[in-house]
């Protein structure tokens, strides 16, 4: 997945503002980036392998000219990280730059094509092919809405891609084809993006796209397209309540370590509207599903297994967590009939995974709900109904507040479906929310509590290279969370499972000193004792996140435990979470890696 973006302006000075919305989108890619301006006949191309930080530094970004520029930051997917498969990418005589956010799959086909009709392709970047797919068009057209048109019938993928002509230099032109896509309008001055939140020290003002739709920017203009039949579109534009100031680094060393702490904050926010009238249409739809399938990937997924825990207990409704990948092999010919919910949760909304599970159910009858963090995201519009987890901007690639708010949120959308079908009765409703009132200060008093501890068994596990992680019943999911946390931050083998499940094969690993992590709820503690001695008695490690447990200094170490407040069955879960995240931050900052951009990652995935 990579980061595009563009600006339109009157005056020439648009690189220093590419690079406030390109540094922005670094977490959308970081293996290259390059960005391409101009000025009076001429456009300057500069792109190189290497995070935005470098590239703006050794090729001087932030000196070009022009008032016209586009940029790209690349997570490679077709050809290996190289200056020449860096983008932006000419189109054959150099009159026209361009640069994609996605995947042609139709890349090998439509290069050839274009090979033998003469273009000179000089890469094995896939978004070159679309410069030249366009150009191919222009060329007969000389008209670049028409050739954009024109282009895209010659490929197959789901992408975005933004290009200028030489021939029409107070014109940016973009297109969203299955990839995040944005305009932003500023005083004398029009962006496009690959998200909303890199263009907000800019401007609040953006406007939405969908799938299919081209646009033409001008300083003071926007005009949308239809890719379907040229015909022009008009939609308003938006004002945004996300603030700049939640994406940046402040005091902390990591934008990790800041979104952990600002937890406190998310939840805080969050439980403060648990009975706004926002969440009305989700919790009567949710009240009205016989099942629901929950949608995720990656921490999302983590989430919704809690979240099915809420939803099957506490309101009564047959919840379903499934890979967001895996959903449409799975349940192919399944019926929904017209009482099936599927709720697809992404803290983006632009999961390409989730967004093709949509792309499947919506035609079979299942009512589509969405959980995003991101407004005017493509999930929340292919939704029927759905609710924001407002957990502010995360830069982080590791998922830590949004996860958190996801799963808040399944709480508070399970107490109220609860209440409103009668499950709950008005004296536990009032208590559990409470309970969800106090949360965040839990929290704080979670992250003040661990912080110390877990620098400490950081240390002690930054040589180790696998660890288990075992959750029962509503910790299952924070047991996966947790696993992901350490695995994608540290680069080792951190296994999740269910705690009944590690004897039947999974133990065999232990040896002397290999940790394994029990995230133990309330009323699961003493179940989970015997999980713990089968482990301490074969010389493992155990170290266990819980409230206090009597009797459990017998198995485990004083420092290997970190006991969270007093909660409840269902608070427990959230709090529990919280340990994980530091220590797989500190474990992390002890190998020497940077916990907010690991390698190999990338925050949004809108490829398949
Ligand atoms: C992955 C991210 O690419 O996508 C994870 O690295 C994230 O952190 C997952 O949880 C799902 O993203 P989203 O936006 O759909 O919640």
């Amino acid at each position: 997945m990579c980061g595009i973006f563009g600006i339109i302006a009157k005056k020439s000075d648009v690189a220093k503002k590419l690079l406030i919305i390109g540094k922005r989108l670094a977490y959308r890619g970081y293996d290259s980036a390059g960005l391409a301006v101009y000025k009076d006949g001429v456009i300057d191309l500069r792109k190189d392998v290497g995070t935005i930080d470098y590239v703006i530094e050794s090729l001087k970004l932030a000196e070009m000219k022009g008032n016209i520029g586009i940029g790209q930051l690349r997570w490679s997917t077709f050809g290996k990280p190289s200056k020449i498969n860096a983008q932006p990418h000419f189109d054959c005589d150099g009159d026209m730059i361009g640069a994609h956010n996605g995947n042609i799959i139709s890349y090998y086909e439509t290069k050839e094509n274009l090979e033998k009709e003469g273009h000179n392709i000089i890469s094995q970047n896939d978004g070159e092919i679309c410069v030249h797919a366009i150009e191919k068009h222009y060329d007969k057209e000389q008209d670049m809405i028409k050739a954009i048109i024109g282009g895209i019938a010659e490929m197959e993928g789901a992408f975005a891609f933004v290009t200028y002509h030489k021939d029409s230099p107070e014109k940016l032109y973009a297109v969203k084809m299955g990839s995040s896509l944005v305009i932003g309008l500023g005083e004398e001055e029009t962006y496009i993006a690959s998200d909303l939140p890199s263009i907000l020290p800019l401007t609040k003002k953006f406007v939405p796209l969908n799938d299919g739709e081209i646009v033409e920017l001008t300083a003071d203009s926007y005009r949308i397209f239809s890719v379907k039949d040229g015909s022009e579109i008009t939609r308003e534009s938006r004002i945004s309540d996300l603030s700049a100031e939640d994406a940046v680094k402040g005091d902390f060393d990591y934008f990790l370590t800041k979104e952990i702490y600002e937890q406190v904050d998310a939840t805080e926010k969050l439980a403060y509207g648990l009975e706004s009238d926002v969440l009305d249409s989700l919790v009567e739809k949710l009240a009205k599903a016989d099942k629901v399938f929950l949608i995720g990937c990656g921490s999302s997924l983590n989430a919704c297994n809690v979240g099915s825990y809420y939803l099957n207990n506490v309101a009564g409704v047959l919840a379903i967590p499934v890979i967001g990948g895996r959903f449409f092999e799975e349940y192919k010919d399944y019926d929904p009939g017209d009482t099936t919910a599927m709720l697809c949760v992404s803290q983006s909304g632009e999961t390409k995974d989730i967004i093709n599970t949509i792309n499947f159910a919506k035609p079979k009858g299942y009512h589509i709900l969405g959980m995003v963090n991101v407004p005017g995201s493509t999930v929340e519009r292919m939704s029927e109904a759905y609710a924001y987890i407002g957990a502010g901007i995360e830069r982080s690639v590791p998922a830590t507040k949004t996860y958190t708010n996801q799963v808040l949120l399944f709480l508070i959308l399970a107490a109220r479906v609860g209440h409103a079908k009668g499950k709950l009765s008005d004296k536990d409703f009032e208590s559990l929310k409470d309970e969800i009132h106090n949360l965040s200060k839990l929290v704080e008093v979670t992250v003040k509590n661990s912080d110390e501890r877990a620098k400490k068994i950081a240390k002690e596990l930054s040589k180790i290279n696998a660890m288990s992680l075992l959750g029962y019943g509503v910790t299952h999911g924070v047991a996966l969370e947790g696993a992901l946390k350490i695995r994608e931050i540290n680069y080792i083998a951190a296994e999740a499972m269910y705690s009944s499940e590690f004897k039947h094969g999974p133990l065999s690993i232990v040896s002397d000193g290999y940790p394994v992590i029990y995230v133990v709820a309330p009323n699961d503690k003493y179940y989970v004792i015997s999980h713990i001695s089968e482990v301490e008695c074969r010389e493992g490690r155990p170290i266990v996140i819980a409230e206090h447990i009597d009797g459990l200094d017998k198995y485990v170490q004083e420092e290997d435990y970190f006991e969270i407040p007093k909660s409840s069955q269902l608070i427990s879960p959230i709090l529990a979470v919280i340990p994980l995240q530091l220590l797989a931050l500190y474990m992390s900052i002890e190998r020497g890696i940077n916990p907010d951009y690991p390698r190999n990652l990338s925050k949004t995935l809108t490829v398949d």
